[in-house]
């Protein structure tokens, strides 16, 4: 059944652990957030999107058939903020599913750019919009799918699928985890008496998309060495890490320290795991506190303001565990802080960010929520 208009609520995410193992075939354990993407959309009686972005002020309109070249219908080419609901337009087409000409006005509380899935939240509310007016259904992990390839090959990041999944697939009150291989997936609850803690450093360092996508070719390129070795390695995820400690004089010294975070990241996970199902908070929260440290020397996408961040709040009571979330290089760290607490821990941690930076850390605390919905 077809709508003509309506309202869509698409979360963002964050990631608990699990960094930088999306496409490398990991296991992830991100939850959707209770900030949102909001958009009010109606049907139009034209085939033609118009977008309104009111947190920019900007429009722009677009025929989502004449897509491939990436411009408005003025012939001026789209806006940046504009190509993630035009590519997953364009990918819906892509598939053969009806997209009806509509008008959309939104906005978001996510913050932008901060690692917390602000573009994801865009395209999975865009494609449940397209599926309320084409009165199709697909699943959510195929709604996922089809937004992340958007994302590849039309906004050009070459990202994994963990953003689009939580933000369509996200479950109240749980962490879910992904296998990025297999595809399955499970809530898992957090451990009693936590919760989540959000700290946006406010810094955003530019060129976050090209270091992204040096840092996936630097796995490839390892993955390729192990392959010469044993053609039935497909990705990082194949290789456990005391072998892969034998490539270090075979690979590049920075090709070998990022693949080495991603070897150890994807065991960390298999332990956190197993220490969420004994609800072993403290031990999950050190295995965080490890990851922080990994995306930081090893990886190397943190920034200092980053650290000390987590440095800060690692030695603040009821604090179980902190490290950067998403991508990196700037945006927010991601806090597991006993409940009792956590109203003083984001107090004390905003005056000790501010008096060893002299910038001003938004601090928030973060219920997991549903994915995207018709609201
Ligand atoms: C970005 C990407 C995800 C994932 C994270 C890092 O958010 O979109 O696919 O790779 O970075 O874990």
């Amino acid at each position: 059944m077809s709508i003509d208009r309506g309202r869509v609520l698409s979360p963002g995410r964050v990631n608990l652990l699990g960094e930088h193992v999306d496409y490398n075939d990991g296991v992830v354990l991100p939850a959707a957030i209770d900030r949102y993407v909001g958009i009010h959309f109606h049907r139009t009686t034209d085939s033609n999107v118009t977008l309104y972005a009111r947190d920019l002020g900007e429009e722009c309109s677009f025929d989502p058939r004449q897509l491939a070249n990436k411009t408005a219908l003025d012939g001026s080419p789209l806006p940046g903020w504009a190509l993630y609901p035009a590519g997953v337009i364009w990918n819906l087409l892509n598939y053969d599913l009806q997209v009806e000409g509509f008008s959309a006005d939104f906005h978001s509380d996510i913050p932008i750019g901060a690692g917390l899935s602000s573009s994801a939240a865009v395209e999975v509310g865009f494609a449940v919009v397209c599926e309320a007016l084409g009165g199709w259904q697909l699943d959510r992990m195929t709604l996922a799918r089809i937004c992340q390839e958007a994302e590849r090959e039309y906004v050009g990041v070459n990202c994994g699928l963990m953003d689009q999944f939580a933000c369509a697939c996200g479950v109240a009150d749980h962490v879910v985890m992904l296998d990025t291989r297999s595809l399955f997936y499970r809530p898992v609850p957090l451990p009693p008496d936590t919760g989540i803690v959000i700290a946006d450093s406010t810094l955003r360092r530019a060129l976050v998309n090209s270091a992204y996508n040096e840092r996936r070719q630097d796995c490839d390129r390892a993955v390729a060495h192990f392959q010469n070795i044993d053609p039935s390695i497909r990705a990082l995820r194949d290789l456990t890490p005391e072998w892969f400690y034998t490539a270090e004089k075979d690979l590049p010294p920075d090709v070998y320290k990022h693949a080495l975070h991603v070897v150890e990241e994807i065991a960390r996970v298999n332990e956190a795991i197993q220490l969420l199902e004994q609800n072993d908070a403290q031990g999950f929260g050190r295995l965080m506190l490890e990851t922080h440290r990994s995306l930081r020397d090893l990886y190397e996408v943190s920034l200092p303001e980053l650290d000390i961040l987590v440095e800060s709040a690692a030695g603040l009571e009821g604090c179980l565990g902190a490290r950067l979330t998403g991508a990196g290089f700037g945006g927010c760290t991601v806090n597991l802080v006993q409940k009792d607490h956590i109203n003083s821990f984001i107090e004390r941690l905003g005056v000790i960010y501010t008096a060893k930076t002299g910038l001003q850390a938004q601090i928030f605390a973060t219920k997991p929520s549903n994915g995207a919905y018709l609201s």
